[in-house]
C-alpha cells in the first residue's frame, strides 16, 4: 500500500511495529499477566460508556436527578450504558488491586521496576478518586448521604480537616458547588491524569520488558537488589527468559483479548439484569437515612464504627496515610533479590493478613448493615425509622404464621398457603388502603380469614407503622415501575366469589 509506505518513510512504522507488537515477552506468562491489560480495556468502556453520559448529564442539583433518568429511560440503551459504566467502575477497582496482588505476589515491583509500582499506587489512588466523585452525581439519596459520610470523614483529620471539607465541597455545605467541582473532577483532572499516569506505566512496561517468573530470576542471585553486581546479573539472566520466542503477538494478545471479551461481556450481564439502580432524590432534610458507601469502601467504614470516637481521626488519616506509605516505600524497603511469594514469609504473611482482615471487615460490615442491604435488594431503598418500626411490629406480631414476608421466615407454626404472599403488596396497594385493610380486613372482604389487627391490638400509630412498611415491599420491581394501585374502597363487598 502506498499510503503506508509514505507514512513509514516519515515516521518508521516497521520499527514501531516491532517494538510493540512483535516484541519478544518472556516465556511462561500466566493468566495473572493479564490484568493490566484487562484494567485497561475497562478504562476505554468507562471513557466511551461516560463520554455518551456526559451529553446528556446536567450537574446541578436542580437537574442531576432528572437527567439521570433520562438516560434511565429516554435514551436509547441509556439503562444498559448507565449499568456497564456502574458495574465498570467495581470492576476497575477489583482489577487494579488484583494487578496490584499480582504484582505483588510475584516480586515484580523489585529491580527494575520500583517507578512503574510508584506509577501504578498512583493509578489506584485516581481510580479510587473516580470511584468517589462519581458516586455523588446522580444525586440521590445514596450518592448524596454517603459523599455527606466521606466529606465528613475527611473533615475530622486534625489541623487540615476543615481545609480539606471546605475544598471538597466548594463550601460549608454539601450542594451546587460540590456537584459541579465533583463532575469537573470526574470527568476533566481525574481522567486527564489517568491517561498520563498509564502511559507512562505502560512505557515503562514496554522499555523494560514484562517481569518474568519470578524463579527466573532467583537462582544465582546476589541476595540484594542494590548489590552492585545485580544489575548484570538481572540483565543476563531476563534475556534468556526471552530465548523461548514468546512474543507479545501473537501469544500474550490473545490471553489478553480472552480476558477482555469475557470482562466486557460480564459487565453487559451485569448491566442488564442488576443495572445499576437509582434510589430517590437526594432530601438533605431527611437525616434519618443510612447511607452505605460502595461495597470496597465498606471494610474502612467498618473499621471506622470499631474505634472508640476519639480515636476515630487516628483511623481517617493513620489508615490512608499508612496505606500510602507503605505502598510508596515498599520497593525501597523490600530489596531481597527473591521473588517467589513462598521465598518470602513475611511478604506472604502481611499479604495473606490484609487480605484476611478486609474479607473480615467487609463480611463485618455486610452483617451490621445486612437488614439495609437486604432491604436494597428488595426495595432499592434503607427504610425509614417509621418503617423500620413497622417492619419490628409485624414481626413481633407473627404476621409470618400465614403469610411470607420480606426477609422473615416463614414461620413452620402456622400455614404460609394460606395466605397471600406479601412481599409485592407495596406495588398493588397504597399505605392507606393498608391500613384501614388491617384495622378491619373484613370492610373489605367479608368473609376475610385475615384477623383484625385494628384496636386495641395495635394502636393507630402502630397501624399505620406496619401500613408504611407494607408499602415498601415491592418485590423485584423495586423503584424501576411506578406501583399499579389496585386498592378497593373500603366499603363491604357483598360477597366474595372463592
Ligand atoms: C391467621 C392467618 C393470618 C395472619 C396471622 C395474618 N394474616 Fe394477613 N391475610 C390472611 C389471609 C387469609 C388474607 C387474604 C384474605 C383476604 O383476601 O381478605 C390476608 C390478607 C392480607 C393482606 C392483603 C393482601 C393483598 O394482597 O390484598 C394484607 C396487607 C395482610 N394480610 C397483612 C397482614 C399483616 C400486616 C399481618 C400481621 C400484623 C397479617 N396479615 C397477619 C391471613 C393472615
Amino acid at each position: 500500500m502506498s499510503i503506508s509506505r509514505w507514512i513509514d518513510e516519515r515516521i518508521d512504522l516497521q520499527q514501531l511495529r516491532a517494538d510493540l507488537i512483535d516484541r519478544r515477552v518472556p516465556w511462561g506468562l500466566t493468566w495473572w499477566h493479564t490484568l493490566g491489560s484487562a484494567t485497561l480495556t475497562v478504562f476505554m468502556v468507562q471513557v466511551v460508556t461516560g463520554v455518551v453520559m456526559a451529553m446528556y448529564y446536567a450537574p446541578s442539583p436542580d437537574h442531576a436527578y432528572d437527567s439521570i433518568r433520562y438516560i434511565e429511560h429516554s435514551v436509547q440503551s441509556g439503562s444498559l450504558l448507565r449499568g456497564i459504566h456502574h458495574w465498570g467502575a467495581s470492576a476497575m477497582v477489583v482489577l487494579v488491586l488484583a494487578h496490584m496482588i499480582r504484582v505483588f505476589s510475584l516480586g515484580s515491583f523489585k529491580y527494575p521496576r520500583e517507578m512503574s509500582w510508584l506509577l501504578g499506587v498512583g493509578l489506584l489512588f485516581i481510580v479510587l478518586g473516580f470511584s468517589f466523585t462519581g458516586y455523588l452525581l446522580p444525586w440521590d439519596q445514596k450518592a448524596y448521604w454517603a459523599t455527606q459520610v466521606g466529606t465528613n470523614i475527611a473533615g475530622s483529620a486534625p489541623l487540615i480537616g476543615g481545609l480539606m471539607v471546605k475544598l471538597l465541597r466548594g463550601g460549608a455545605q454539601l450542594g451546587a458547588a460540590t456537584l459541579t467541582r465533583f463532575f469537573s473532577l470526574h470527568v476533566l483532572l481525574l481522567p486527564l491524569l489517568l491517561i498520563g499516569f498509564a502511559l507512562l506505566h505502560i512505557s515503562l512496561v514496554i522499555r523494560q520488558g514484562m517481569a518474568p517468573r519470578p524463579l527466573a530470576l532467583e537462582e544465582g542471585a546476589p541476595a540484594r537488589t542494590n548489590d552492585p553486581a545485580y544489575a548484570d546479573y538481572y540483565h543476563e539472566r531476563y534475556a534468556k527468559t526471552k530465548a523461548a520466542d514468546t512474543r507479545f503477538w501473537p501469544d500474550m494478545i490473545a490471553k489478553d483479548v480472552v480476558v477482555a471479551t469475557v470482562i466486557i461481556l460480564a459487565l453487559f450481564l451485569m448491566a442488564y439484569f442488576v443495572g445499576a439502580g437509582l434510589e430517590p432524590p437526594a432530601d438533605p432534610s431527611d437525616t434519618s437515612y443510612v447511607p452505605l458507601p460502595e461495597w470496597y469502601f465498606l471494610p474502612f467504614f467498618q473499621l471506622l464504627k470499631l474505634v472508640p470516637g476519639k480515636f476515630e481521626a487516628v483511623v481517617t488519616v493513620g489508615v490512608p496515610a499508612l496505606i500510602v506509605f507503605v505502598l510508596v516505600l515498599l520497593p525501597f524497603f523490600d530489596r531481597r533479590s527473591k521473588r517467589s511469594l513462598f521465598h518470602r514469609p513475611l511478604a506472604a504473611a502481611v499479604l495473606a493478613g490484609t487480605l484476611f482482615g478486609s474479607g473480615l471487615l467487609l463480611y463485618g460490615a455486610l452483617r451490621a448493615d445486612r437488614e439495609n442491604v437486604r432491604l436494597a435488594a428488595t426495595t432499592g431503598v434503607p427504610l425509614t425509622s417509621l418503617e423500620r418500626a413497622g417492619r419490628a411490629l409485624v414481626k413481633s406480631q407473627n404476621c409470618s404464621a400465614c403469610h411470607l414476608i420480606g426477609d422473615q421466615k416463614p414461620d413452620s407454626s402456622g400455614d404460609v398457603n394460606k395466605a397471600p404472599s406479601l412481599n409485592e403488596v407495596g406495588f398493588r396497594h397504597t399505605a392507606g388502603w393498608l391500613h384501614s385493610f388491617i384495622e378491619s380486613p373484613t370492610r373489605f372482604h367479608p368473609d376475610s380469614k385475615m384477623p383484625s389487627y385494628g384496636l386495641p391490638k395495635l394502636s393507630h400509630m402502630e397501624m399505620e407503622e406496619v401500613a408504611r412498611y407494607l408499602s415498601t415491599l415491592r418485590g423485584k420491581h423495586a423503584m424501576s415501575e411506578a406501583p399499579q394501585i389496585v386498592d378497593t374502597f373500603p366499603e363491604p363487598v357483598k360477597k366474595m366469589e372463592h
